[in-house]
């Protein structure tokens, strides 16, 4: 039975009442879904915190938890938020993977996309059987069917304390109210708009988007009215489906069907013990989780060969990339959607196989690629966006949550009359085995395009537990390097020592098994001078790329949080009392 089945024979107390309207700095919230009281949890943090993607969500979460909302609320009003005033990632076209600690248990809820009953195998190749350039990328074909409106409406449902409506509110302000654009928001505008120009209804939306502007979303308003009004069945079953499916008509594959087929997954999060931290992080149809315990794993059977080596050396770069190059060959071979394709879970992340892994690491030079890997693949992250949240109430329950439509606005499409950014999610299937996709990685049949199967991701919204108590909540964006930054964090802050915010400021680099013997490093924190000769010394060819990460994180010491969000992007934390 799963997990949400349980939950919901003991949430009996959702009813609909009509409640007196609360006033909020937003609006008048009116009758709504409301929840029966429950047994007051006993506060158990100094303050509550976030860390999150942009102001205008931390002002919705701070609005919240000024109401009495609990770490869910703030999660789903951050997420709605997002979708109106980070354009580029936030979504309610998307899809994405929640990790939750709640009342002292883990859970997981997946509301990836899914491919449309019409996908097929090879509907992105010739017929020569070649991949068309582009075509899981851009425009109508590369929409997977949304995800984002009924994760948000189980997670609140599930766990959340407050009406639905009041967690919808901020995010309608700002879409029918306007916020102000930053100088990053319009720069990814402007890079997106030449990427979608003749191809994408984008600019009919977003030429606007221009720094300093009060920028106003009215259809969008009118779509979250009606989710706020009420609820999921709007975007799967009611008007919004409707015109996603009328916008897709003739273009996509996307029909009402394949809305009203839609549902979020409550699943077994991956657990593995580490260093005296029970780890909770996402299981398939992500491969980051798997990923992400391998990597620490590997490198705590490592300990020997890492005695003495210092963080971001040679040495060090060399370690990981070893580490790196069996993770990936993994994540190429068996991972895909859990309920397509049976994923060796417990295997990849057995101790026994992860020691056996970590024997094969050569610790003075490069071991062999091709003795490694499967499959071929070249190409380089050019536009992508993703985000993640990381959210921590005084009652000790945490969110982790990344959310994506793929790349920067994802497909370019614009849901006609709706405002909704659609995902390119179907650019993370492997479109051919063995070809790259926009992330550099290669697949085999367990992640081939099948209807209503999940594309496999990266995301890796994580958190650890010591003592059963929340220690760390942790995710980012960044494709394949999802994992990689994660650990890269992790390892800076529990075996190096580093504090939170030097640990996320700090260096990062990525070796994904192909191109053979590359790392990756970011314009943020470059690898040059000597470190760089020293680099291709050992055999590795030193490659820039232009993103790595934007990580939001929160770390409780004793019993007070403390968040750090990315230098590298426009997020903010708060600690709320
Ligand atoms: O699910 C995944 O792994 C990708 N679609 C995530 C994309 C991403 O992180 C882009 N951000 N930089």
């Amino acid at each position: 039975m799963s997990l949400f089945r349980n939950a919901t024979a003991s949430a009996s107390g959702f009813a609909l009442v009509a409640l007196v309207c609360i006033s909020t700095a937003f609006l008048e919230v009116t009758p709504a879904i409301a929840k029966a009281p429950e047994k007051a949890q006993p506060a158990i943090l100094t303050a509550s915190a976030i860390a999150v993607a942009d102001k205008y969500s931390a002002d919705a979460a701070e609005q919240i938890f000024k109401q009495g909302g609990n770490a869910v609320d703030a999660a789903v009003a951050i997420a709605f938020t997002l979708a109106v005033t980070y354009p580029e990632a936030g979504n309610i076209g998307g899809g994405g993977f929640m990790t939750l600690y709640v009342d002292g248990k883990p859970y997981f809820l997946d509301y990836r996309e899914r491919a449309p009953l019409a996908a097929t195998r090879n509907m992105y190749l010739d017929d020569k059987g070649e991949v068309i350039k582009g075509m899981s990328l851009f425009g109508y074909r590369a929409v997977g069917v949304p995800g984002t409106v009924d994760g948000m409406w189980q997670a609140q449902r599930r766990f959340g304390k407050l009406k639905w409506k009041q967690v919808l509110a901020p995010a309608i302000h700002y879409a029918r109210d306007g916020f102000e654009v930053s100088e990053q928001l319009q720069e990814r505008r402007d890079a997106a708009a030449k990427e979608f120009a003749g191809k994408t209804n984008f600019d009919t939306y977003f030429a606007n988007l221009k720094q300093g502007v009060n920028f106003k979303q009215p259809d969008l308003a009118a779509v979250l009215q009606r989710i706020s009004d009420q609820g999921a069945k709007d975007f799967y079953s009611g008007k919004t489906a409707d015109l996603i499916a009328a916008s897709m008509r003739g273009h996509g594959l996307i029909t009402k069907a394949d809305l009203q087929q839609y549902k979020a997954v409550w699943r077994e999060p991956i657990q593995a013990d580490w260093n005296g931290y029970r780890v909770y992080t996402a299981p398939p149809p992500s491969s980051g989780g798997i990923g992400l315990v391998q990597l620490l794993k590997m490198k705590a059977d490592l300990a020997p060969d890492f005695k003495d080596v210092p963080l971001n050396s040679p040495q060090y770069v060399h370690l990981i990339a070893e580490i790196e190059k069996r993770v990936f060959a993994d994540r190429a071979q068996y991972l895909g959607d859990p309920d397509f394709y049976k994923v060796p879970v417990a295997q990849l992340t057995s101790d026994a196989y992860i020691a056996k892994r970590a024997a094969e690491v050569n610790p003075s030079s490069p071991s062999d690629t091709k003795s490694v890997h499967v499959g071929l693949g070249t190409s380089m992250p050019e536009k992508a966006e993703t985000t993640h949240f990381s959210v921590i109430d005084k009652w000790g329950n945490a969110v982790s949550n990344t959310y994506t439509i793929n790349g920067y606005f994802g497909s370019g499409v614009v849901a006609d009359r709706t405002g909704i950014v659609l995902n390119d999610e179907m650019d993370d299937f492997s479109a051919k085995p063995g070809v790259a996709n926009m992330f550099g990685v290669v697949g085999s049949d367990a992640n081939s395009i099948e209807p209503k199967k999940r594309p496999l991701s990266s995301m890796s919204p994580t958190i650890l537990a010591k003592d059963g108590k929340v220690a760390l909540v942790i995710g980012t964006p960044g494709g394949s390097r999802i994992f990689t930054s994660i650990f890269q964090v992790i390892n800076n802050v529990y075996d190096y020592n580093m504090p939170l915010p030097a640990a996320v400021g700090a260096m990062r680099f990525h070796h994904q098994l192909l191109p053979p013997n590359t790392i990756f490093w970011e314009p943020y924190k470059p690898i040059d001078g000597e470190l760089a000769q020293q680099i291709e010394a050992k055999g590795y060819t030193l490659k820039g790329q232009n993103f790595s990460g934007d990580i939001q994180a929160i770390k409780v010491n004793g019993d007070t949080p403390e968040a750090a969000a990315d230098p590298r992007g426009r997020g903010v934390t708060r600690v709320i009392q």
